[in-house]
């Protein structure tokens, strides 16, 4: 079987307070997806890489693509929810891949994606019955509120990991999950909607998703300081 990459790129990234969507916002000198997608088009490991653009896009044919060649594929499929350009995604490739297949989706929003993230995931994984996602073990001690902003309970961050991205699940099951489960905020969760336990496989805190503007910095800091 092989791998895909599906990269979710039609939000409109309304928490970064600009007009731009943020995947088109400028990392050091170059739209921000830029970086994402030329990370996974490095990756020998993926055959290719299918971006899902909303429909009206007027950002995506005003930057040169042909260096990516026929290993990008643009698809002007986005829907309302993330999970929904995933799934639009997966329709629109059908022809192009088997069900056997690994998709891995990896948010437009993670430029600092590193090859060693993609090659432990994929490592840890093809053999899997499941699959699962890129993770990093909670740092700090987690409250949770009541109605008054007071601590309703302190959540022990004990066995508990952050969801990054890529996630990696097989062609077909993911297809199911997603149609079965549409309000999800990641693709583990409408796997584990069907009852399955995605394998959590160990990242690190660079692979960080651009969400408010100081996460901009971070991440050309990030880029400008790895070694490669
Ligand atoms: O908003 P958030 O940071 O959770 O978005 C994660 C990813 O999902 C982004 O890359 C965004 O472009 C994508 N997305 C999408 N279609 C939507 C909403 C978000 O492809 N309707």
């Amino acid at each position: 079987s092989r791998c895909f990459a599906i990269v979710p790129a039609a939000g409109s990234g309304s928490r970064m307070k600009s007009e731009q969507p943020k995947q088109y916002l400028s990392l050091l000198g170059q739209p921000l997806i830029r970086h994402t997608l030329a990370a996974l088009c490095a990756a020998p490991v993926i055959d290719r890489v299918y971006v899902v653009l909303s429909v009206g896009d007027q950002e995506w044919d005003k930057h040169d693509w042909r260096p990516f060649g026929d290993r990008l594929v643009p698809l002007f499929c986005g829907g309302a929810s993330r999970a929904d350009s995933v799934l639009n995604g997966l329709r629109a490739i059908a022809d192009d891949t088997s069900e056997y297949d690994w998709i891995l989706v990896h948010d437009a929003a993670r430029p600092c994606l590193a090859p060693w993230h993609v090659e432990s995931l994929v490592r840890e994984l093809l053999h899997d019955e499941v699959g699962g996602i890129l993770a990093v073990p909670v740092a700090d001690t987690l409250k949770r509120e009541d109605s008054t902003h007071r601590v309703a309970a302190t959540v022990p961050r004990e066995g508990l990991w952050q969801a990054q991205t890529p996630q990696m699940f097989r062609n077909v099951m993911l297809k199911r999950a997603l149609e079965s489960a549409r309000n999800v905020t990641d693709e583990a969760s409408a796997i584990e909607a069907m009852g399955l336990r995605p394998r959590l496989v160990r990242g690190d805190p660079t692979n960080l998703k651009v969400t408010f503007p100081l996460d901009l910095h971070l991440a050309e800091w990030i880029l400008q300081h790895r070694e490669d």
